[in-house]
């Protein structure tokens, strides 16, 4: 889309939300994320109060999201209430082991959980920040997005009971970044890397469990630390199948777990090539995770493209 115009984009898409939103109420599930950070904001410039903007806590969110979401979008006006679902979740994902299985089962829990909020808040409308990749990947058949529905045959009014509208499934991800610049999004947001709708448990490769679950948090936790300042579209963790042995700081034996770190460079996510971090950056994420979490034993730094890669694992 050459020529795009963030400003008449913003104007066509709230109008278009007002007119089919009517006098009814919507919601919006906030991840963080811009692509559902610029959806609600539109929703609340096209039908104010009537915009009700959630965050569910599903468990495989990084540690203290839900808070600095809440924060963040209070400041343009978004009164964001966050339901803590993770029980839910962490039920119905322990124990899949593949990719795809995961990615079904996350999707299908979402929407049930999803379903059900709306109908308690009185929201027949759901509004989505889907874009266009997210739906080149589901059709093309490479990965099932956890947010694609009607595209891929799925009526969501049959089976969940609401309405989906998508403002901004025509954009890429480099658009919506000046749509919500437009927007007066806050810095952090209009910026922020992508993080996968189905989170941390397409990051633990092969069978979920709640200690994978726990160590992948905290590995997030400090490579978002130690990276923050790196000019990339994506730097994450992902935790290995398998285990490989070491040694602990007393010199004795340890079977821990492997994590790989990947860190990409990219403009819309469709291809994408690794970032030659400086080495003293990477000993210092690698030190820092060793000592951090105790039951890792190896980091691995990925040097693979998007493609022959994906930038996910799973
Ligand atoms: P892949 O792994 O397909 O990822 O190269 C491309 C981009 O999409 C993100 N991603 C997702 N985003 N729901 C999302 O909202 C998903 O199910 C999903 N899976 C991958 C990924 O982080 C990258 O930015």
């Amino acid at each position: 889309m050459s020529g795009f115009d963030p400003k008449r984009f913003i104007e066509d898409k709230v109008e278009w939300l007002r007119r089919e939103i009517g006098g009814e109420t919507a919601v919006v599930a906030v991840s963080g994320g811009v692509d559902s950070s610029v959806t609600a904001a539109l929703g609340l410039r096209a039908i104010g109060e009537r915009l009700r903007p959630v965050f569910l806590e599903d468990g495989f969110m990084r540690l203290g999201e839900a808070e600095r979401v809440r924060k963040a979008l209070g400041r343009v006006g978004l009164k964001v209430r966050v339901y803590d679902v993770q029980e839910e979740f962490i039920n119905a994902l322990t124990g899949i082991k593949d990719a795809e299985r995961k990615r079904k089962a996350f999707r299908e829990t979402f929407y049930r959980v999803f379903s059900r909020i709306a109908s308690e808040l009185g929201a027949r409308i759901v509004l989505q920040g889907t874009i266009a990749a997210d739906i080149v990947e589901t059709k093309g058949g490479v990965k099932t997005q956890h947010n694609v529905l009607e595209q891929i045959g799925i009526n969501p009014m049959e089976r969940y009971g609401f309405r989906v509208l998508e403002p901004l499934k025509e954009l890429y991800k480099n658009q919506v970044r000046l749509v919500a610049e437009a927007l007066g999004l806050p810095g952090e947001i209009v910026h922020r890397r992508p993080f996968p709708g189905p989170g941390l448990s397409i990051r633990i490769l092969g069978e979920i469990t709640r200690e994978k679950l726990s160590i992948i948090k905290r590995a997030t936790a400090v490579v978002d630390e130690e990276l923050s300042d790196v000019k990339c579209f994506q730097a994450f963790p992902v935790l290995l199948e398998g285990r490989a042995t070491g040694l602990a700081e007393d010199g004795s034996r340890k079977y821990g777990y492997i994590i790989a770190l990947r860190v990409v460079a990219s403009e819309d996510a469709m291809t994408a090539n690794y970032v030659r971090l400086e080495w003293g950056r990477l000993e210092k994420v690698r030190d820092r995770l060793i000592s951090a979490i105790p039951e890792v034993s190896r980091v691995l730094y990925d040097i693979t493209d998007k493609p022959p890669a994906t930038i996910e694992f799973e």
